[in-house]
């Protein structure tokens, strides 16, 4: 099954039955956009929270299954106070306006991250779009908030140690399985680990992000910066991803 969307700009061409189920962006040049505009840089981020509500609604259209956004990661602590204090506020105004947008759309949020280390507004409004929308049956919006890769991993693998201490776990028995449900993306099981990352604004890194989710994924680097990525780029975005020829590790079936 073919979707082609005409465009002035772009015309993209999906095979639907080949949608990535879990898609995973890194939504960088939210800063480079607003001084490209001769505005200060949480005009960005504010421009960036409108950017997300389109690539959502472009998502749960398209039937992703889960769209993971790293909203804020725990190395952004070092940026200026009044920086970060703006970064804190987005969640609160994000869901102000967008929640009923989001049951419209049968969109369910969910939040990984370090949580209980944000200020009491911004965790307080973030559980309430948790649960006005935990019903919804449809695409899941995971925001990793104060989330990082390494983190995560010492964490998951201090839960574990943990286990072997009391006796319930065995060394011998820590495998992959294990190890995924030790992360913070347990929850979104079965799509835990994305087979599509997207990180706009043209740098070419992950940023200690997702570090072992992502051991198979594709990954599309695209130009533009967060704010000025639309649903026609996120689909080009989708259609570099179904160009690709995935392995994992193996040899394609006409080569055997
Ligand atoms: C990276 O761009 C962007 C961030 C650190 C923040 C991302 C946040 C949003 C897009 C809005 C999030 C919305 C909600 C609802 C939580 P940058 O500031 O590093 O850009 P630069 O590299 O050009 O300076």
């Amino acid at each position: 099954m073919f979707f082609n969307k005409k465009s002035p700009v772009v015309s993209t061409e999906l095979d639907l039955e080949r949608i990535p189920k879990h898609v995973a962006i890194i939504m960088d040049g939210n800063g480079r956009w607003a001084k490209a505009k001769g505005l200060p840089r949480v005009a960005g981020h504010q421009q960036g929270m409108e950017g997300v509500k389109k690539i959502t609604v472009a998502a749960s259209d398209l039937g992703v299954k889960v769209l993971t956004l790293y909203a804020f990661s725990t190395e952004n602590w070092k940026r200026p106070a009044s920086e970060v204090g703006f970064l804190m506020k987005l969640p609160t105004r994000f869901f102000d306006t967008f929640v009923p947008e989001l049951i419209q759309n049968n969109v369910k949020v969910q939040v990984m991250g370090y949580i209980d280390q944000l200020p009491t507004e911004t965790q307080k409004a973030v559980q309430q779009a948790i649960d006005q929308t935990k019903n919804n049956t449809g695409m899941v919006l995971n925001f990793a908030l104060n989330y990082g890769g390494r983190a995560e991993i010492i964490t998951g693998v201090q839960n574990l140690a943990r286990k072997v201490q009391t006796g319930s776990l065995s060394p011998d028995q820590i495998d992959e399985e294990q190890i995924s449900n030790a992360l913070m993306t347990a929850p979104l099981a079965p799509y835990q680990d994305p087979e599509l990352l997207i990180r706009t604004s043209g740098e070419n890194r992950i940023s200690n992000f997702l570090l072992w989710q992502l051991a198979y994924s594709e990954m599309v680097f695209l130009d533009q910066h967060w704010p000025d990525l639309d649903a026609d780029g996120f689909k080009q975005a989708i259609s570099i991803y179904q160009g690709r020829d995935r392995r994992f590790g193996g040899i394609k079936e006409d080569k055997k």
